[in-house]
């Protein structure tokens, strides 16, 4: 039975609003709830089990979902991810009419995973989540519901194996752990394009510990089943790794991917892509290692140099990758200063200050997709030399 995405975003949000989460859209009015619901004493070992998962550690992790999964603490953490839910619930429930077994690896305490089961009582639904916490409360709401057509079991995929055969398997925010992990450089400053190291791309697989999931999930999904993923890969040198893993792994694109938007409360999040993949022998579409388009790319020289007749204002500034199709195009400039170098963090870094018809620029660019230049008047080109020096003090 196919349903409208009006239909789904209503039920998903009744089913929200029975799992006790509150959607919130000023974050005074959210903290001065989670004020009310949680004492000093919880917010603080919150905190420090939030700065210890940071880390990365695989036992972190795993006790600070088993925290998390706290029916005094989830209502309160995940009212923060409603819009998240409604953004993945939706998507994904829009695709299971075509699955009859399906996988949620990672489901944490269920909140999707029991949606999906309610709205598809004629399918079979298995969660999996290393948090015993977690699986524990998953059960217990869907045993509530007396939900005959899901299961959830406890199952470590970096160390066990799973079992069973489904057509289709969903991750969400679940196959890369490493929030803080940077991704694959690019192959110099000049250029948004990776190599092909086959050592580089085994590193972040396994730093991140997408390997081991993805070739555990494989193993489950049959020889036509469908997988749905969404992490946070949405900076390229994070989503280049990504795609490789799951192209390296048989798996194609069989819808083009969609980039995801929601707010926490207040803050708006850029999220996904979000992938429906297959594992059919037809290739469908290209895996996009470029950077996201952006306005920037419609540089115009001429236009840029027009006065505002405010020097306090740059006469062009852009922050984006898209700068560095602007900097190409000013072809007769003058180079005054200029620094090719590896940062203390790895990425090599170009920061290069000059002049073009009587204006002044700066360029940055390093291997992680940074980009940015600024073009000011002559009058303004002590400011340029200031945070020229500024990069420089930073490098060393
Ligand atoms: C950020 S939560 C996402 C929960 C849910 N998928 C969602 O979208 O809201 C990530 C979950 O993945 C689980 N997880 C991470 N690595 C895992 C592994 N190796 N085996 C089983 N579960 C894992 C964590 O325990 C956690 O509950």
């Amino acid at each position: 039975m196919k349903m409208d995405s009006d239909f789904l975003r209503q039920a998903l949000r009744d089913h929200l609003a029975w799992w006790g989460l509150k959607h919130f859209s000023s974050d005074r009015d959210y903290f001065a709830w989670q004020r009310r619901q949680l004492s000093p004493k919880d917010l603080e070992r919150l905190a420090l089990h939030i700065e210890r998962k940071r880390k990365g550690n695989r036992r972190d992790e795993i006790a600070f979902y088993d925290l998390t999964a706290h029916p005094k603490i989830y209502p309160i953490l995940y009212s923060q991810r409603c819009e998240y839910y409604e953004e993945i619930g939706v998507r994904t429930a829009a695709h299971l009419d075509q699955a009859k077994d399906v996988l949620d690896f990672g489901c944490g305490i269920g909140v999707l995973t029991i949606f999906y089961a309610r709205l598809f009582p004629e399918k079979h639904f298995v969660g999996v989540d290393r948090s015993s916490a977690s699986i524990v409360v998953a059960q217990e709401k869907a045993d509530r519901l007396g939900l005959r057509n899901l299961r959830f079991e406890c199952v470590d995929v970096e160390t066990d194996p799973l079992s069973g055969s489904y057509d289709l398997v969903v991750a969400t925010h679940a196959l890369v752990q490493s929030e803080q992990d940077p991704g694959l450089p690019s192959r110099s400053w000049r250029t948004f394009e990776r190599g092909h190291d086959p050592t580089q791309q085994l590193s972040f697989e396994r730093r991140t510990g997408l390997g081991i999931r993805l070739d555990r999930l494989c193993r489950i999904l049959n020889s036509y089943g469908r997988m749905i993923v969404n992490e946070k890969t949405r900076q390229l040198a994070r989503r280049v790794p990504f795609q490789r893993a799951l192209a390296n792994r048989e798996l194609k694109l069989a819808e083009r991917p969609a980039l995801i938007r929601y707010r926490t409360v207040e803050e708006v999040v850029e999220d996904g892509p979000f992938y429906v993949l297959h594992r059919g022998s037809e290739e469908t579409m290209n895996w996009d290692e470029e950077p996201e388009q952006d306005q920037g790319q419609l540089f115009d020289l001429d236009a840029v140099s027009l006065s505002s007749g405010d020097v306090n204002v740059p006469l062009y500034e852009n922050h984006r990758p898209s700068a560095q199709t602007a900097w190409e195009q000013l072809k007769d400039r003058d180079v005054m200063r200029e620094i090719t170098c590896q940062a203390s963090d790895g990425r090599q870094v170009h920061a290069e200050r000059g002049s073009f018809r009587r204006q002044h620029y700066l360029y940055c660019a390093n291997t992680f997709d940074q980009r940015q230049l600024v073009i000011v008047e002559e009058a303004r080109s002590a400011m340029l030399e200031e945070y020229y020096q500024e990069i420089m003090r930073g490098l060393v």
